[in-house]
């Protein structure tokens, strides 16, 4: 049941030294690429990533929240033409939670690291670090990276009775939906 793998879902950032199959990044990509978007415009890329070198290099990208990167078994950063899409961030956005939640289903752990807006340490801005890594189009702008691979952490599942239900209204705000 879906609801059931939402509640599961949980990021993770510690996985199995284990490799993830061809099929199952094949399954990835093509969640990726089964995202709806705006007037079906698809601005997305997605570049894989599964050599060492080069996730250890991303894992760089940001002063924290992604040093984890480097224990990934692959990873998909996910990028976009502006000129493609004036809502490139929303269609990235449900690409890379398509590519999660596919991940759940395989059995995969995974944790999106957040590129846009974000800088290094050093003061350079992380989506210019991963254009220069990735050697990605100048007009390409880069939402985000997914970490992926076979979980090497537990997590506890969400239960449905500790959701927060007063971030949910019912006709007008304010006013909670009746038992
Ligand atoms: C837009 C967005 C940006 C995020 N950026 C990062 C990040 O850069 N590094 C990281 O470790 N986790 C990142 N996360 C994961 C969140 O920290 C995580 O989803 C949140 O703490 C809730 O935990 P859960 O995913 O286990 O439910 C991001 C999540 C979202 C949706």
């Amino acid at each position: 049941m879906y609801l059931k793998m939402l509640q599961k879902r949980r990021s993770i950032r510690k996985y199995q030294n284990k490799e993830v199959s061809g099929e199952q990044i094949q399954a990835l990509l093509q969640a990726a690429l089964l995202s709806p978007s705006s007037r079906g415009q698809r601005p997305w890329q997605f570049i894989l990533i599964d050599q060492e070198e080069i996730l250890e290099e991303l894992a760089e990208a940001k002063a924290g929240g992604s040093s984890f990167l480097a224990g990934a078994e692959i990873a998909v950063a996910v990028a976009a033409d502006p000129g493609a899409s004036d809502v490139w961030v929303e269609d990235c956005s449900i690409a890379a939670t398509h590519i999660q939640m596919m991940a759940e289903d395989l059995g995969l752990g995974s944790c999106w690291i957040q590129i846009r807006r974000r800088q290094r340490q050093d003061g350079i801005d992380s989506e210019n670090y991963v254009r220069d890594v990735l050697d990605l189009p100048d007009k390409l702008r880069v939402l985000a990276i997914v970490a992926l691979g076979y979980p090497d952490e537990e997590k506890p599942s969400y239960e449905l009775d500790e959701l927060n239900y007063d971030r949910v209204h019912y006709n007008s705000y304010g006013q909670e939906i009746p038992n």
